[in-house]
């Protein structure tokens, strides 16, 4: 279905990216910002066809392709995606879920925005391969800064990505202001579990989330938890706001599928195999014990007041 990835895919990292990553991976409080990152990580994706980028939906997936493949189509799913709507899809990544989109869902037009610019390149030569430049639009722009006009979609959709904006409120408040009213937001995110009670598990928790918002760009602001998500989308003027846990059908998956894919744990940069080598020896539930994985959905109202 998607475009094999083999012909642009890097083999091996070059040693100068492998001492980047090293650097990054392995010095305490090294930061790098996202599209940093991303532009370092360049074409190394999760799936074998396609590029993709996030951890799957599990729940009767069998392979990270089908995993990423399901991820996004329950979020296609969640906004009620069709051919009468305009998608502003933010943080696509290599457009994979565009595309994907496209085939099953048709809407009638996808703008997409991202920050990394190598991403942006593929990605836009990707959906020409595949006779959709007409209707799919990529641009290299900001979740929070979006160079669009107010009321031009009907759908916003960003599939595992707001926790790195800054700030996810204020990428809540363009969203807001680029949909139609009955426009539909809909976001696949990683966020905060709740705190465990005790003491000791809370504090490995607080540990593994510094670490995680250290290393993957991730503002302090958005450190958020389900209940004050929910209320940032209704102070956003959002209604129907819904932040619903999936967690369960993501990291367990995600987990297994490192220990038992070696071709998937292979794809990781060798700076995040050797501390996850270790990890793959914990249970899935410690390890993610800091996160939530949740599908946010929220509408704006038909008319304002
Ligand atoms: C984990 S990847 C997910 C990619 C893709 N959605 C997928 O599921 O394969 C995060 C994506 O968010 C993008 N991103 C990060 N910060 C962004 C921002 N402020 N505005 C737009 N995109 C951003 C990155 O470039 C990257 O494509």
């Amino acid at each position: 279905m998607h475009h094999s990835a083999s012909a642009t895919r890097r083999p091996l990292p070059r040693l100068g990216d492998a001492a980047r990553f090293a650097a990054w991976a392995f010095t305490p409080f090294q930061h790098m910002a996202a599209r940093d990152l991303y532009g370092l990580l360049a074409t190394r994706a999760f799936t074998t066809d396609g590029l993709y980028l996030n951890l799957g939906y599990w729940k009767t997936a069998r392979t990270i392709d089908e995993a990423c493949a399901a991820l996004v189509a329950l979020v296609a799913e969640a906004a009620g995606m069709g051919p009468a709507d305009d998608v502003v899809d933010v943080g696509f990544g290599f457009a994979d879920q565009d595309m994907l989109w496209m085939d099953r869902f048709a809407p009638r037009h996808i703008t997409g925005l991202n920050v990394t610019p190598i991403q942006v390149r593929l990605a836009r030569q990707r959906v020409k391969r595949r006779g959709m430049a007409d209707r799919i639009t990529l641009i290299e722009g900001s979740a929070t800064a979006m160079p669009l006009p107010d009321a031009c979609c009907d759908i916003v959709t960003a599939v595992e990505c707001a926790f790195h904006f800054h700030t996810r409120e204020d990428f809540l408040a363009e969203a807001f202001r680029v949909l139609r009213p009955g426009g539909r937001l809909v976001l696949a995110d990683v966020i905060r579990a709740a705190p465990k009670p005790d003491g000791f598990r809370r504090r490995i928790q607080d540990f593994t989330w510094s670490q995680f918002a250290q290393k993957f760009s991730v503002p302090t602001a958005n450190a958020d938890q389900r209940v004050p998500y929910a209320a940032k989308l209704q102070a956003t003027g959002f209604e129907m706001a819904d932040v619903a846990a999936i967690g369960e059908h993501v990291f367990p998956g995600w987990h297994r599928a490192l220990g038992e894919d070696s071709a998937l744990f292979a794809r990781l940069p060798l700076a995040g195999r050797l501390p996850y080598r270790f990890l793959l020896n914990i249970d899935a539930r410690t390890v993610y014990g800091a996160f939530d994985y949740v599908l946010a959905t929220a509408r704006k109202p038909t008319r304002e007041g």
